[in-house]
């Protein structure tokens, strides 16, 4: 087992290069298979996987639970090098709808308190805040998660999309390790400010949707029928003329793949990992297959032309559509 590392920022764990999202197991791109997503775990941690991504909303508490399960069936070497990022904040109804976020110190020690006990174990290895909440200074909420690293119920402290400005408080109020945030061929709003600010401050960036939640992947088709709980269906990348658009950007991309003998996740994921050791991508495989297939991608060297080809290919700006529905956009501290 030889799985190329990063590390998370300048205070942060040494990670495996590509990091599993767990998102995907509990309902939010339609139904998953409970079995397979069990297997798909043990197969990353078997491959040498170490971060495991998950969010205490992610089906309301299925995915902790889900990654609880997992490691407890897990032999214990594997269940040792498992590192858990966990997000909190975000509030749910029994419905399934977003009514917004909580962040006060108060709050975080509650959700922590639950997610201890969902994944069975006795710290979270980073924990964030997984969107800004307006009503209370980020100071408040980093010093709450600051006193769990205290107590040892918390090793790490992480971020969530959010902007400069935000980056530089939290961190002036304690150590970060790591900004979550999307970041891929067709979002890369983050290279104009986000990154260099998190840069300078020597805190790392776990990136998420670098498949563009299975746009980019090379498997989405137009005709593909999406289930009212698939976040897709409403998502604007996913509509209409926008999706016919961005499908077309990936038969460009899948050109420069079959040229280079790699699929399209893979060239999508490669390109993302040569944006900077400083970066990691998590990769939302809920399936074996795709795994496979994701971690084929820490095998993939892109040199100038390749990088070249991928941006005529795929020019920075050329999606159609926003990365999230209005509403949600709204939410975005990193979008303003
Ligand atoms: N901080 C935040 O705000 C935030 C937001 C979203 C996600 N995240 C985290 O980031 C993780 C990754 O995000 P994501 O799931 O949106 O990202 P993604 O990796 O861009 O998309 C995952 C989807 O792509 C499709 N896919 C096709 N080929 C694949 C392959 N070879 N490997 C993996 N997926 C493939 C799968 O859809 P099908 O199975 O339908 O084919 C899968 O559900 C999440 O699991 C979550 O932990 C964080």
């Amino acid at each position: 087992m030889t799985m190329q590392t990063r590390t998370l920022g300048t205070t942060g764990p040494q990670v495996s290069a590509l990091g599993l999202g767990c998102m995907g197991m509990s309902a939010v791109y339609g139904d998953a298979d409970r079995a397979e997503s069990v297997a798909t775990i043990h197969a990353a941690l078997e491959a040498g996987v170490t971060l495991l991504d998950t969010g205490d909303f992610y089906g309301m508490g299925h995915n902790e639970m889900l990654i609880g399960e997992a490691l407890r069936a897990a032999p214990a070497a594997r269940r040792e090098q498992a590192l858990l990022s966990v997000k909190f904040g975000a509030l749910r109804d029994p419905d399934g709808g977003w009514t917004g976020y909580d962040g006060r110190p108060a709050a975080v020690k509650n959700f922590a308190a639950y997610s201890l006990g969902r994944l069975g174990v006795d710290h979270i290895d980073v924990y964030r805040l997984s969107r800004l909440d307006p009503a209370v200074p980020i100071e408040e909420t980093v010093g709450a998660m600051a006193e769990l690293v205290e107590k040892g119920h918390v090793r790490h402290i992480g971020l969530s999309e959010v902007g400069a400005e935000t980056i530089r408080r939290a961190a002036a109020t304690a150590p970060i390790c790591d900004l979550q945030i999307e970041y891929s061929l067709i979002s890369r709003g983050i290279e104009t400010e986000i990154l260099p600010t998190a840069r300078e401050l020597g805190i790392g960036v776990t990136a998420y949707g670098v498949l563009s939640r299975g746009l980019i992947s090379g498997h989405f088709t137009a005709d593909r029928q999406l289930a009212a709980n698939d976040f897709r269906a409403l998502s604007p990348r996913f509509q209409g003329e926008n999706l016919r658009h961005n499908l077309n950007l990936v038969e460009a991309l899948r050109k420069v793949a079959e040229e280079k003998g790699v699929s399209v996740a893979q060239i999508a994921i490669a390109w993302v990992l040569s944006r900077g050791e400083d970066i990691v991508p998590l990769v939302g495989a809920r399936r074996r297959d795709r795994l496979t297939e994701a971690l084929g991608a820490l095998d993939v060297r892109l040199d100038e032309a390749d990088l070249r080809a991928i941006e005529e290919a795929v020019p920075a700006d050329a999606a159609a559509g926003d990365r999230y529905p209005t509403q949600q956009m709204a939410h975005l501290d990193s979008e303003r």
